[in-house]
């Protein structure tokens, strides 16, 4: 048997998120018309008999209450919401909850950050861990030189796959192949996280006793219950055959800024175009909008038969598209108004905001520059002929004059 656990993190993480972050938490931000979140557990339910997924976050339990639920009834299989009361790092926050999570005593544990955006290849990952034997395995991707250091780069034993070295965002180039933030592990993980408590509380307690000088400084460091999965785990246990790599040749990003999610959507709308096919718009039909691409329509939304629509737009519940709109590479979320001629290209437009005539809403299409793509936050009027270009606005503004590169407060 085996057990899914997602790291959601919380609300103060995922700052360089906002002001998309402002309103929902970044784990339930809609990619592919779906929460974020709603990708990785829906690969969940590929891993054969798997017992429960926990999502992991020191969010407010409300704000996941809806979605644990109505996700568990989808797919039969109990999702549920585990609060910590404070962060405790990216193993410390699976350590605290090891009780629920060996409940069902588990031969596997599947590890996953949310934020990563992937096809989730779990079965195959599935089948090498456990030829390998090793305590985890992870997913590993080869990136740019140039990007490598954003993330934890490692080195393999090209034959054995073995885990050989492991740096965490190293200042010097180590590597171009990377640490995807999906693990699965043996239980044994938690005798790994407790030795490395148990070391952290000795030097914490030798401190405590060598000098007051030392306690001051022991104070501003990390809590004794902190504890990261890659720095203080994968680093130390690396060439020491427990762990073992599985790498993706399929799409892998991480989502840490709007216009990262912009472009997973569109990875994640192009899957759906080979997985699941009847999410997608087809366009068919004298009384629907013209179709270019991967596009999603949520079915409350309501968009004019003369609008033009796609390729990569994502649009959420109860928008409305006027007559001779066109929207490309674009999220609309929930309540969003688009009027008549109104074009929207390279950017997210914040719920409940509008869009008036002839207006033109637009970005670059740079997903990693800062005003790469134009973000409009929550409740944004941009009134009737008016140019917004690589902006970002933030929530409750009216835009009665065109701006361009311009971050509006
Ligand atoms: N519950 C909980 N509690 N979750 C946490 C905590 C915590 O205290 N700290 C981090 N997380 C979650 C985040 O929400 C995210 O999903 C995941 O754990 C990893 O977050 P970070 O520890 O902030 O690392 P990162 O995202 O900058 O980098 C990690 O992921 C990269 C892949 O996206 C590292 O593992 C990199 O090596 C890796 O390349």
């Amino acid at each position: 048997r085996g057990v899914a656990v997602i790291m959601v993190g919380g609300p103060t993480k995922g700052t360089r998120f906002r002001p998309l972050s402002l309103n929902v938490p970044k784990p339930l931000f809609p990619l592919a018309g779906q929460p974020m979140v709603h990708h990785p557990i829906s690969a969940c339910r590929r891993i054969p008999n798997l017992a429960q997924i926990y999502l992991i976050g020191f969010y407010e339990e409300r704000e996941f209450a809806l979605y644990v639920s109505s996700i568990s009834n989808e797919l039969r299989i109990p999702v549920r919401y585990l609060r910590e009361d404070k962060p405790h790092g990216s193993a410390g926050g699976l350590y605290s909850f090891r009780d629920y999570i060996m409940e069902d005593s588990p031969s596997h544990i599947v590890l996953l950050n949310c934020d990563v955006c992937s096809s989730f290849p779990l079965p195959d990952m599935l089948e090498a861990h456990k030829k390998y034997g090793g305590m985890g395995t992870l997913l590993v991707n080869k990136v740019s030189a140039e990007s490598a250091n954003q993330f934890g780069e490692l080195v393999a034993d090209p034959e054995t796959n073995e885990l050989l070295h492991y740096t965490e965002k190293p200042e010097t180039f180590v590597s171009d192949l990377i640490n995807c933030g999906v693990y699965i592990f043996t239980p044994n993980i938690f005798s790994a996280i407790e030795d490395v408590l148990k070391q952290k509380q000795d030097r914490a307690n030798l401190r405590r006793v060598s000098s007051f000088e030392a306690l001051q400084s022991a104070t501003k460091a990390l809590p004794a219950d902190f504890v990261r999965l890659d720095q203080d785990i994968l680093s130390p246990l690396a060439g020491k055959k427990e762990l073992y790599t599985y790498q993706t040749l399929d799409f892998w990003e991480q989502i840490k800024t709007p216009g990262m999610s912009l472009r997973c959507s569109g990875l994640y709308l192009s899957q759906f175009r080979r997985t699941s096919p009847h999410l997608l718009a087809s366009g068919d039909g004298k009384r629907t909008a013209t179709i270019v691409g991967d596009v999603y329509i949520h079915p409350s939304a309501k968009v004019h038969p003369t609008s033009k629509i796609g390729p990569n737009v994502s649009i959420s519940a109860n928008a409305r598209v006027g007559a001779g709109a066109r929207l490309i590479n674009c999220i609309i979320l929930d309540d969003v108004e688009i009027m008549e001629n109104a074009v929207v290209i390279h950017s997210i437009v914040g719920w409940k905001s509008s869009i008036g005539k002839w207006s033109r809403v637009q970005g670059e299409g740079d997903h990693n520059a800062k005003l790469g793509i134009t973000i409009l936050g929550e409740a944004v009027d941009v009134e009737d002929e008016v140019v917004v270009v690589n902006s970002i606005v933030l929530p409750n503004k009216t835009l009665n004059v065109s701006v361009q590169e311009e971050i509006i407060l």
